[in-house]
């Protein structure tokens, strides 16, 4: 059996192949900055783009994006509008391809920018979201009028898988604690089983301290104190709920990125996953949640030269020169930042 993360990549004459799905809103924009950085780094990598989005919603659409996936290994993807409300959609597309890619693990680098103006300046906490199951099994009904079921599926397997990867990330990364999350005083079955499941699993890691918290406090204590946190690990749709708390205390939705993994395919993604719709086409999107979560694919690809080289481009940008989008208090724009002409690798770029 496959190692997780160990890539399955299609590769062809040195070069890569890699699913690119713009999605709505500032995705496709963002995408643009990522082909043509990619293409002025000299990144040996070839998008296979894919239109997935509310105008590509049907199955055969769907199936594509699937099958290129499968085919490629790999993909970076902006968000797909999934209406609420009236004209609520039947399935969340997003959620779909997750769960027919058996991502099964959602990891969060949360690093504070030293520039970047916000209410802390060291928090540096990962978080490990189980990304396949829980409140996102989009099976709902109606059986009475005016009574819905909702259905939250925790499984055995699920969770001590997810928890298996959490506790071997934390050890290649020397990190030394993990908080599992939950809310088993209520769900005390469900969420029960989430907790149990890690801490059965801490046992085989007595060098990792395990601590669990229910999750209305850690958005408390998120808020007043995030340096007590380490690693993370939660299911689904606390998982969502902490990533936005934390991307809010580092800066917001427009800087950090979020990986998806399962044992064979990885997509990359902005962290906070939104659509980012009335700023779209605006030139006032900032590119760096996108420009992570393209040096998150290229560290897959173990591009690291690459990889590197756009980090530090982004640093320098956003930390040195100062080039910051309105977002996060700046007054330059989406293109200032992607042109910014000073860089000394030359992070430039026609667009
Ligand atoms: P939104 O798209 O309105 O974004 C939230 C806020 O963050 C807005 O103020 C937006 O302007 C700002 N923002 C986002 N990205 C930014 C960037 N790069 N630069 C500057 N500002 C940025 O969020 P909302 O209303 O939560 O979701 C909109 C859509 O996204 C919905 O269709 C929803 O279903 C989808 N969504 C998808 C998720 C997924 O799992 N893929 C998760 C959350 C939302």
């Amino acid at each position: 059996a496959q190692k997780p993360n160990s890539p399955v990549l299609s590769k062809y004459g040195g070069r890569f192949t890699v699913t690119m799905i713009p999605g709505d809103g500032i995705g496709p924009e963002l995408m643009g900055y990522v082909q043509e950085i990619f293409r002025y780094a000299g990144v040996p990598v070839n998008f296979e783009v894919i239109p997935l989005d509310f105008n590509h919603i049907e199955e055969s659409h769907f199936k594509n994006a699937v099958i290129a996936i499968k085919r490629n290994g790999v993909a970076i993807k902006g968000s797909i509008e999934s209406k609420y409300g009236e004209h609520a959609d039947a399935v969340s597309r997003n959620v779909s391809l997750r769960t027919e890619l058996d991502l099964f693990a959602n990891v969060l680098h949360c690093k504070s920018y030293p520039s970047v103006r916000s209410r802390y300046k060291d928090i540096d906490i990962i978080i490990i979201r189980q990304n396949t199951e829980g409140e996102y099994s989009m099976l709902e009904h109606e059986n009475v009028t005016g009574v819905v079921e909702s259905m939250k599926i925790i499984t055995r397997k699920a969770s001590e898988r997810l928890a298996r990867y959490a506790f071997e990330y934390a050890k290649k990364h020397n990190r030394s604690k993990i908080t599992c999350i939950h809310k088993a005083n209520i769900m005390k079955i469900g969420d029960g089983l989430f907790l149990s499941s890690c801490r059965e699993v801490s046992k085989d890691y007595p060098d990792i301290k395990f601590e669990d918290m229910i999750v209305d406090n850690t958005c408390m204590q998120l808020v007043a104190r995030p340096q007590q946190f380490d690693v993370m690990l939660t299911p689904n749709l606390y998982g969502t709920v902490i990533s936005n708390v934390i991307c809010g205390l580092v800066g917001g939705a427009g800087l950090l990125s979020g990986r998806n993994y399962g044992d064979k395919f990885a997509v990359f993604e902005p962290g906070t996953r939104n659509t980012g719709t009335a700023i779209a086409g605006r030139n006032i999107a900032n590119p760096v949640a996108m420009l992570n979560a393209s040096c998150d694919l290229l560290e897959h690809l173990e591009l690291e030269n690459h990889a590197n080289l756009i980090r530090s481009a982004i640093e320098q940008t956003l930390n040195e020169d100062q080039i910051q989008t309105s977002d996060i208090g700046g007054q330059s724009t989406s293109i200032d930042f992607v042109q910014n002409p000073s860089h000394r690798y030359g992070f430039f770029v026609q667009v």
